[in-house]
């Protein structure tokens, strides 16, 4: 099995950074194809924790090639801050590639994240306020900088300049300072000499190495329900955290991946505004958020919570051909008389099994839930399915169900050995 996609199947932190980790060590070459700084990924090694924003979680994995594909985008600055946290506690970062066709994310696109969100009042997305949106805004309009723009200074100062001409306009009329250019390509060109050696033909890398037989892991930043084209628009981020944006994020042909595992935590959570039909918004979610520790990495954000919802789930095995799930947080269910879950929805008095194909739908669905028999026996040390408690086991049969996935690895607490592998996805 030598491509694998791992991806996020709610609205992101589902845990991804242990799924990747946990097969990163038998891989060759993780590849980040979507997204930028806005990610946060915790990742236990050893008792040590440690939070990835920028950089993929291969980075942990010793023998691993870690790749930033042209699908990224990238905030050089808290690229340098991450490399450098990383080396001081020992990480080797020697081998982190960078595409040529990633782009960066100016400052200036951090202003106008923030000030556009203050500007969409009660319409507003919850962003990470990155520069997320507006460089891939910039992308798609062709205005946008390129990792290789900072070794050509004549052709960056052209496109900082053109690109804040608008802009500052823009920002005037929202009372803001207008940028001057030759700040920005100075600040730019000043990491020119330390992205060098990284920068790489990053389809052409990874290609490579699956014409070798290596394995190659597809880490997808968010989630699908964050997906631009496939998530609850306009509550969503700016890129296609689905299985297709793998492909176009890396530069790979889609008869070369050979398996895409959905990410699903046991419950819910969403951060940043939008529907979420099985919310908590009541003091059991709020006991479910701190027994979970759901803050956000990258801003600290209390996350929303709310049970299993199977047709989000179900959504996501359709939307990105799922092949296995990994299901993360069990541990956390643990002392629940019943647990509710979500089968299906009622939308204006109809029951629907599937995603509801228009955004007011959504909003008006309500769950209809399951009662599934909870368990109270400490299930961390459970190392085989067998040894989950028979109500634990029932309520992943269950889910594998209703996900119509087959639900392959199961996390039973945050570090690395906490894990169930049901079926090895890697021939392990
Ligand atoms: P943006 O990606 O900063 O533009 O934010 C758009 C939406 O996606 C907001 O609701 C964010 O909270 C959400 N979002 C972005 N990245 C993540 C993530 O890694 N996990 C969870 N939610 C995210
Ligand atoms: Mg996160």
């Amino acid at each position: 099995m030598p491509a694998v996609i791992v991806l996020g199947t709610q609205w992101g932190d589902e845990g991804k950074g242990k799924a990747t980790d946990q097969l990163g060590q038998d891989t060759d070459v993780v590849v980040k194809f979507n997204g930028g700084n806005n990610a946060g990924h915790t990742v236990v090694v050893n008792g040590e924790k440690y939070a990835l924003h920028l950089l993929p979680a291969g980075i942990l994995s010793e023998g691993v090639t870690p790749v930033i594909g042209n699908g990224v985008v990238v905030d050089l600055e808290v690229l340098f801050y991450e490399l450098e946290e990383m080396s001081a506690r020992g990480i080797d970062c020697t081998k982190l590639k960078i595409s040529s066709n990633a782009h960066i994310i100016p400052s200036y696109n951090r202003i106008i994240d923030r000030s556009t969100e203050k500007s969409l009042g009660a319409r507003q997305i919850g962003t990470t306020g990155r520069g997320i949106g507006p460089t891939y805004a910039d992308k798609m309009n062709r205005i946008g900088l390129r990792i290789q723009d900072l070794f050509d200074p004549s052709i960056l100062s052209q496109k900082v300049q053109s690109a804040l001409v608008t802009k500052n306009q823009l920002l005037e009329a929202m009372g803001v300072e207008a940028i001057d250019p030759q700040t920005v390509v100075d600040e730019l060109l000043s990491y020119a000499e330390r992205v060098r050696p990284m920068v790489v033909d990053a389809s052409l890398i990874v290609n490579e190495a699956l014409d070798r037989g290596e394995t190659v892991l597809f880490e997808g930043g968010q989630a699908t329900m964050l997906d631009i084209d496939h998530g609850t628009y306009p509550f969503v981020t700016s890129s296609n955290p689905t299985a297709g944006g793998a492909l176009t994020g890396t530069g790979v042909g889609p008869t070369r991946i050979d398996a895409v595992v959905g990410v699903a935590k046991a419950y819910t959570t969403r951060v940043g505004e939008g529907p979420f039909p099985t919310e908590l918004d009541n003091e059991v979610g709020e006991a479910l958020r701190h027994k979970g520790g759901e803050f956000g990495v990258t801003t600290g954000r209390p996350r929303r919570t709310g049970w299993f919802d199977s047709v989000v789930v179900r959504y996501s095995t359709r939307i990105n051909g799922l092949t296995d799930i990994c299901l993360t947080k069990l541990d956390v269910l643990t002392g629940y008389e019943t647990i509710p879950v979500c089968v299906a929805y009622e939308v204006d008095g109809v029951r629907m099994e599937e995603m509801p194909m228009d955004q007011t739908g959504f909003h008006h669905a309500t769950p209809i839930y399951e009662e599934l028999p909870g368990w109270s026996e400490d299930i961390t040390t459970a190392r085989r399915f067998e040894d989950l408690p028979a109500n634990a086991q029932a309520y992943i049969l269950r889910l594998e169900e209703l996900s119509k996935c087959r639900i392959s690895i199961i996390g039973v607490g945050p570090g690395r050995e906490e894990t169930i592998v049901r079926f090895p996805l890697l021939g392990q």
